[in-house]
């Protein structure tokens, strides 16, 4: 079964997402478009949340969240409980986010890196897998953080 990847974007972000969609079916992933299609202004949470909400559900298996610099869209996101989206702009930092802190999001900003540095981006991130051990108590530490409340 294809692996099932929920995106969302905010109107600056709209070429960027439907970039990263073709990239992603061509390369056998589901994609779950949860973004705007339109570029009229409307508020990166709304994008956010959704991206989020469908990773935590199991509607998808991981999220993918682009806004203008995948901040707002990330603080957004990370507020739905059992989210971990970490903002990435270069392979290194996408590869680590995967490996030791077991992020279900990538976020990044389509203002900020072009095209094809963000398919490298996302390539690196779904290959990589979480690594586990000393790093699920680091993560299950995190996870406490929202147990115990704000
Ligand atoms: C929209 O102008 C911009 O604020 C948004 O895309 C994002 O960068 C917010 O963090």
């Amino acid at each position: 079964m294809a692996v099932k990847i929920a995106i969302g974007n905010d109107h600056s972000a709209v070429e960027m997402k439907n970039e990263i969609m073709e990239h992603l079916k061509a390369k056998g992933y589901e994609v779950i478009n949860l973004g705007t299609d339109s570029h009229e202004s409307c508020d990166y949470p709304v994008y956010g949340e959704k991206v989020g909400r469908a990773v935590v559900s199991g509607e998808a298996d991981l999220g993918i969240a682009i806004c203008g610099t995948g901040l707002g869209i990330s603080l957004a996101a990370n507020k739905v409980k059992g989210v971990r989206a970490c903002v990435c702009s270069e392979p290194y930092t996408a590869r680590m986010s995967r490996l030791h802190n077991n992020a279900n999001v990538l976020a990044f900003g389509a203002r900020v890196i072009g095209p094809e540095l963000a398919k490298m981006i996302v390539d690196v991130w779904l290959e990589t897998e979480f690594e586990g051990e000393r790093h699920q108590r680091r993560v299950n530490m995190i996870m406490d953080i929202e147990k115990r409340g704000g």
